[in-house]
């Protein structure tokens, strides 16, 4: 009892150590999350503290350092060769020597947070599936013959007490070399295993291996693969990239791949090929971008929605194309690197997200673990819009998940001027009520239309059509504007009093741009384009107020606009045109590349992956194609912003 008190902060777990315990070893009676990979031995410095306060000042000490053991000489070499911030200990070297506090800084953590992104709605603590671990290997001996790897299980369970351990053929290959090179001592990765799959020795290193692992998280979408490349040990980012996904020449959107695979012999297993290639490519981008070996990848996270999902894993996605759209699993999965054909280490994992249902993927469920609908008090609507939107509606008592077909129209396909965001593109819209002349503002550039200095500003790129977020301004503003009435009627000059509005046929069209005295295009919104992005922003809509009714609500308390469209969609025009319900418009936010994030959280903290596998259980899907309600919405929503709804905040 009146043995030193030892208090841990921030945790503020404590207890009474005998003089002479080891901080480290009193971190680890107390369960305080105090790191290590070498076991205490003074060689990885993963254990750093700084002594805060001790009991007993004497002239000319700090009171903290005079409650532990004096500066030895492991940490002395340690300094000398690496350097320690001032004040810090190891605290496997530091013993207990009076009363003390010890702070354990956030990078000794092992389960520390993640410096958190801007758009990032929670945070992320580190709980990797793979890590190192240090450990000194019993030499064989003639007169108690047993195997490199079973000595190596040994140590392994009695310093780190890590049992039933797997290794593959290639580890096994090279286990030999390094136990000897390393005198018996080795750093190995382990991947800790999983409710799905046995723990693993992945690498065994000579000595202390004194770099990172990295792993990988990848959100595969139908037009990019875009990966983050995250240090294991740290959290970090080391590395982000992204490439067009090379499935495009099969087909623009999913439904087309579909078919290409539907009406070619091969062609799944083509489109198979092309995107593993494709993805090898990245990975190659990715690890000579943040100069590491793709050898050092461990582990690898993947979301996509269904088709995707089914190509990527060289499952014909014949099914996903008709009624009742069966997913071959839904389930999340655990595979390796090697049988999907991705270069990553020899031994390195691949986690797949579950899928929700046959039309809302692997991608949707990464969006629900980045924003965590069923933890949110209020009533929350996710939006990832798409070619097809994927939307989850919820709060804390229940999440409900349906997908819509709105088509490529917000892409910029299938709009007479349409384009990918790209420079040159129309991006932002402004039309005068009076005069119902617009500016607008195209990717590449700061500058209006209007402002001077704008002709220099987009010299090299020109004014190449419109994308995807500014036909939903160019809709909304000429619906504001009087130039288009509620049913989606571009008026003609007399009706409208401008111009702009030119006979096309048999309806009217709307001069943005006219560029062909320089060469350039002509850029009009047609009838038949407003025609394309009522009919997605209906689907989009219609898909949110199913959820609402199944839901027995009519309004929601915010909405969270996910995806990387998302993100550059403005709050206001998507209202104005009534492609979401009606909210207050601080209530409607961004959330950035949730999936992408989604997938972080998944690498990262291995807890979340069962964590997400639960949610995914529980969200109540529902299938638009099959209900009635839906058809009804969707020609009401038809009109903009709608035939029967009114949008009283809005229009407050
Ligand atoms: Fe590795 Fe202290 S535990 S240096």
């Amino acid at each position: 009892a009146n043995d030193p008190l030892v208090v841990f902060t921030p945790s503020g777990k404590r207890g009474r150590f005998p003089v002479g315990t080891p901080i480290l070893t009193a971190a680890r009676q107390l369960g305080v999350d105090l790191d290590s990979v070498c076991g205490g031995r003074g060689i990885c410095s993963k254990c750093q503290i700084t002594p805060s306060y001790g009991e007993f000042p004497k002239h000319g000490v700090t009171a903290a350092a005079d409650a532990l053991s004096d500066w030895n000489a492991v940490e002395e070499r340690y300094k000398s060769k690496r350097g320690m911030i001032e004040g810090r200990r190891l605290g496997c070297q530091a013993q207990v020597r009076g009363d003390v506090v010890i702070d354990v800084p956030p990078e000794s953590q092992v389960h520390k947070q993640v410096v958190r992104k801007r758009a990032e709605a929670r945070e992320i603590v580190m709980n990797p599936a793979v890590k190192l671990f240090y450990v000194e290997v019993v030499e064989p001996d003639m007169h108690d013959p047993s195997g490199d790897l079973e000595r190596l299980r040994g140590a392994l369970a009695d310093q780190w007490q890590l049992s039933d351990l797997q290794i593959d053929l290639t580890t096994l290959q090279s286990l030999q070399p390094a136990l000897r090179k390393g005198g018996w001592k080795v750093t190995c990765a382990v991947h800790l295993g999983s409710r799905a799959y046995r723990p693993r020795i992945m690498q065994v290193w000579p000595g202390f291996h004194d770099a990172s692992i990295y792993g990988l998280a990848v959100d595969l979408g139908s037009t990019t693969i875009a990966a983050h490349l995250c240090d294991l040990q740290s959290g970090d980012v080391v590395a982000s990239s992204g490439i067009m996904n090379p499935q495009i020449r099969y087909g623009e959107d999913l439904m087309s791949r579909v078919s290409y695979s539907m009406m070619n012999k091969g062609g799944a297993d083509e489109m198979t090929a092309a995107v593993r290639a494709g993805m090898n490519a990245l990975f190659d981008q990715i690890a000579g971008e943040a100069e590491i070996a793709k050898t050092d990848i461990l582990d690898a996270v993947f979301v996509c929605n269904p088709v995707m999902h089914h190509l990527f894993l060289g499952i014909d996605p014949f099914e996903l194309g008709q009624a009742p759209f069966a997913l071959a699993t839904s389930d999340s999965l655990n595979l390796t690197a090697a049988e999907l054909d991705l270069q990553l280490h020899p031994s390195a994992r691949v986690y797949l997200l579950p899928c929700i249902a046959g039309h809302v993927g692997a991608d949707a469920a990464a969006v629900a673990l980045s924003e965590a609908p069923e933890k949110s008090d209020d009533l929350v609507l996710v939006v990832d819009v798409g070619t097809n939107a994927e939307l989850l509606l919820g709060n804390r008592d229940k999440v409900l998940a349906c997908s819509s077909p709105t088509g490529p129209a917000f892409e910029g396909a299938q709009i007479s001027s349409g384009q990918r965001a790209a420079p040159g593109a129309i991006e932002r819209v402004e039309i005068d009520p009076v005069t119902k002349d617009p500016r607008f503002k195209v990717i590449g550039s700061d500058l209006w239309s209007t402002e001077d200095g704008f002709a220099e500003a987009i010299a090299t790129t020109g004014i190449t059509g419109i994308c995807g977020s500014g036909i939903i301004e160019m809709v909304a503003e000429m619906r504001l504007a009087g130039i288009l009435d509620g049913p989606g009627l571009i008026g003609s000059p007399a009706q409208t009093g401008t111009d702009r509005c030119i006979l096309d046929g048999r309806t009217y069209s709307y001069l943005v741009w006219d560029g062909t005295a320089d060469g350039g295009p002509r850029i009009t919104v047609t009838n038949r384009d407003i025609r394309e992005i009522q009919m997605a922003k209906a689907a989009l809509y219609s898909g949110a107020r199913l959820l609402m009714d199944k839901f027995g609500v009519d309004k929601v308390d915010r909405i969270v606009l996910a995806g990387a469209f998302g993100a550059h969609i403005s709050p206001k025009h998507a209202m104005v045109l009534g492609m979401i319900p009606d909210a207050p418009l601080d209530k409607v936010t961004s959330a950035g590349n949730a999936a992408g994030t989604g997938a972080r959280i998944a690498l990262l903290n291995q807890s979340a992956r069962e964590e997400i596998e639960a949610t995914v259980r529980a969200i109540h899907k529902v299938e638009t194609a099959i209900e009635p309600r839906f058809q009804e919405h969707f020609v009401n929503a038809s009109n903009i912003p709608n035939a029967v709804e009114p949008f009283p905040i809005l229009n407050s």
